[in-house]
């Protein structure tokens, strides 16, 4: 159960202008590009090369763009069909340059906001959502780990999705074992072998991390493996002009050395181009001077571009490459593709975002819980104060949702939860379906355990997050558990703190009025961010947290409440830090039928209008 903390995401995307609307273009358009708040261009054009690559990872569903006006949020908000068009104009300066452009994704579709994940009772998470993502002229596309938690999300990549995409959906380390037979098959393709416009011989590979929380008759085969078989020593032994090694692996601390040196031991110095994903951030690093490993990032905030300078056959200097993290948004676009903003929507750019408008209609995303009064964010505030989204979580959206028609209610409780049921900030504004399903997702219900003294329930917390030294080293172990499980929020958190960190005094005085967004520091030559920003502030937060104390007597008896998910975590707190009482699972009951996922809109129902 662990792996639903991999559902941190960032979602939002309904505005005022949007619940007003209705009536079709003008509004949407509008919509897409609030014009009360300035978006600030880029600093430099790309620099374009023999081969350019525009790049997607992690889009987990946010394809109408980021659309709060809170910052940082109007920096991500192009839509899917504004990077429809983007792509359709920078392929015509491609042709213009007489260079190469391929459009490449990295995997994780699913899971994240209303688009994938507000689909009616029998429907397939995204897969309305993703036939938005067929429209646009993808080389190649890797399977993630979000396609692979529910059997019939991969089945439906299997039948309806890779099909489509001929050959360019690929799977190299993951199997389907088919519904009607034992037969177990590649997702996509293993790898594919392409000439690109330009007659440039390409070899690529579709690789996923070594993922061991997929579902039932899935198979994740570890790039250790991997690189051992027959068919990965075939698809690699001819030379082709460059490597294309798409993924959904970090490009840092992870396996594609494994996969690197696999194909560097067959090929000393033919160009290898890696574009990695999963861990939410924005990193680059060069395994050696022909060779360049990028990653972009998550949720369309960040739009990666990485060019080389290819030399001839055979030659062994290094290759000048670059990379580049676009904000994406109407501005960037307009400002690398030299269309004006009259002239920049196509006709399929268009109909892409007027559709996923309509999907957004018909799954009821813009139905409105209430007008959250501020923001309230995961990490940009201190835990606890009023502007912490786990504060209002845990302080007031679960006592309040889940007393409603509960007989326990008079009983005083502590609830504890960890942050698991969050996975995005809540903005100020209209609170919407789609928010709820972006903020909190998880379907996971609430427990009680009666009858605890309030003298011990009060030390359940500080147990939890003050670990032993046994405990402590379960805990690292249990992260290294996590992450193979598919757990990333442990690596994007550790970089936002990292920018924050860097930025001293002297850097924020130096960045005057930029705005607030990432501030990105990889391992690659020149300055990776396409808009400078000052970094988002970043507080850590406790493992868990809880509701206040209820002010009675030690002595006195009160519910534990937590979400089902860390049961057996406290069971073993509380036997730990008493010995009057043996708890087990015959101790712990439901507290409440409401699901995690719909707390939030009951608060904002009743508080919030
Ligand atoms: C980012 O958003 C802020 C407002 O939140 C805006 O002032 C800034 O210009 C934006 N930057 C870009 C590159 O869009
Ligand atoms: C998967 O899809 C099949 C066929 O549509 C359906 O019968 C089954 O209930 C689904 N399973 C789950 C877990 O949703
Ligand atoms: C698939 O394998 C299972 C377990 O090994 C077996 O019970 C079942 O009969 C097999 N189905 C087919 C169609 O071979
Ligand atoms: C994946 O499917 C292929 C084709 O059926 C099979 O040969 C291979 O053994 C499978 N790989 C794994 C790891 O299950
Ligand atoms: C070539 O690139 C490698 C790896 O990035 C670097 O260590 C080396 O200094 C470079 N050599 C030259 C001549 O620039
Ligand atoms: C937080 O909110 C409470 C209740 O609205 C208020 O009394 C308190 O002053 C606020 N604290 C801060 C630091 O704004
Ligand atoms: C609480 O009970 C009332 C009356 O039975 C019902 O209308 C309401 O939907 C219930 N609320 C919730 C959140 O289940
Ligand atoms: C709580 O304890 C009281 C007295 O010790 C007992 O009567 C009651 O049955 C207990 N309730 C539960 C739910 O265990
Ligand atoms: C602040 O913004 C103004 C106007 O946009 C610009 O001229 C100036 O260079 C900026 N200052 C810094 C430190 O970026
Ligand atoms: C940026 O990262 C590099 C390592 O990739 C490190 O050497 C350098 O100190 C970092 N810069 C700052 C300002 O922290
Ligand atoms: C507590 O109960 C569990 C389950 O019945 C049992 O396995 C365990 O040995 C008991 N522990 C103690 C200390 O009695
Ligand atoms: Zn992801
Ligand atoms: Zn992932």
């Amino acid at each position: 159960m662990y792996f639903c903390n991999a559902l941190i995401f960032v979602l939002t995307l309904v505005s005022t202008v949007y619940a007003c609307g209705g009536d079709g273009h003008n509004h949407a358009q509008h919509k897409r590009s609030p014009s009360s708040i300035p978006l600030t261009p880029p600093t430099s054009p790309l620099e374009w090369g023999d081969v350019n690559i525009i790049h997607t990872t992690d889009s987990h569903g946010w394809l109408l763009g980021h659309q709060k006006t809170s910052f940082p949020e109007p920096n991500y908000s192009g839509t899917l069909g504004d990077f429809a068009s983007f792509v359709t104009h920078m392929k015509a300066l491609a042709k213009k340059k007489d260079v190469d452009l391929l459009l490449v994704d990295s995997g994780d579709l699913h899971d994240g906001t209303g688009l994938s994940d507000g689909f009616p009772p029998g429907g397939i998470d995204a897969q309305d959502s993703n036939k938005f993502l067929l429209q646009l002229p993808y080389d190649t596309m890797a399977i993630g780990n979000h396609e692979l938690y529910i059997y019939n999300d991969t089945l439906d990549m299997y039948k309806n999705f890779a099909p489509k995409l001929n050959g360019r959906y690929l799977s190299s380390n993951v199997n389907i074992t088919l519904p009607d037979s034992n037969i177990s098959v590649p997702v996509g393709e293993r790898f594919r072998k392409f000439t690109t416009e330009k007659g440039r011989k390409v070899t690529a590979l579709g690789v996923i991390f070594h993922f061991t929380a997929n579902d039932k008759r899935t198979t994740v085969q570890a790039p250790a493996d991997m690189v051992k078989e027959a068919w990965f020593a075939e698809a690699i032994q001819e030379e082709p002009d460059f490597f294309l090694l798409t993924g959904h692996m970090p490009v840092a601390n992870d396996d594609w050395p494994l996969v690197f040196n696999a194909v560097r031991a067959v090929h000393p110095t033919t160009p290898i181009i890696i574009l990695g994903g999963h861990t939410h951030i924005r990193d680059c690093n060069q395994p050696d001077g022909r060779s360049m490993a990028l990653e972009s990032g998550r949720y369309m905030e960040t739009v990666g571009w990485l060019s080389a300078k290819l030399d001839q056959k055979g030659s062994t200097g290094n290759i000048t490459f670059s990379r580049r993290y676009l904000d994406p948004n109407r501005v960037t676009y307009e400002y690398h593709t030299g269309v004006s903003s009259n002239a920049y929507d196509t006709a399929a750019g268009q109909s892409i975002t007027q559709g996923l408008d309509n999907l957004a209609e018909s799954f009821d995303l813009n139905f409105l819980f209430g007008t959250a009064p501020q923001d309230y964010s995961l990490s940009r505030s201190p835990y606890p104060s009023n502007n912490s989204l786990l504060s209002l979580f845990v302080g007031e959206v679960l006592p309040f949702a889940l007393a409603i028609n509960n007989s326990r209610a008079s009983i005083p409780n502590i609830i504890i939860t960890n942050n698991g049921p969050l996975r995005f900030d809540l903005y100020s504004g209209p609170f919407t379906k789609n928010d709820q399903l972006t903020a909190s997702p998880l379907t996971d219900s609430f427990l009680y355990i009666a009858n605890v003294t309030a003298g011990i329930a009060n030390k359940v917390l500080p147990t939890f997050n003050n670990p032993g030294a046994i405990q402590r080293r379960e805990y690292i172990e249990r992260d290294v558990e996590m992450y193979r499980r598919g757990y990333v929020d442990m690596r994007y958190r550790a970089w936002l703190e990292g920018m924050a960190a860097r930025a001293s005094g002297i850097e924020r005085r130096a960045a005057g009025n930029l705005t607030l967004g990432y501030v990105t520091n990889d391992s690659c030559p020149g300055v990776g961010d396409d808009t400078p920003h000052m970094p988002l502030p970043y507080f850590p937060v406790p493992h868990y947290i809880a509701s206040p104390s209820p002010s009675v007597s030690d002595d006195t008896p009160v519910d534990i409440v937590f979400p089902d998910f860390i049961a057996a975590r406290v069971l073993s707190v509380l036997n730990r830090i008493q010995t009057l009482k043996n708890y087990t699972s015959s101790d712990v009951a439901s507290y409440s039928p409401l699901p995690a996922d719909v707390v939030l809109g009951l608060y904002a129902q009743s508080k919030w209008n």
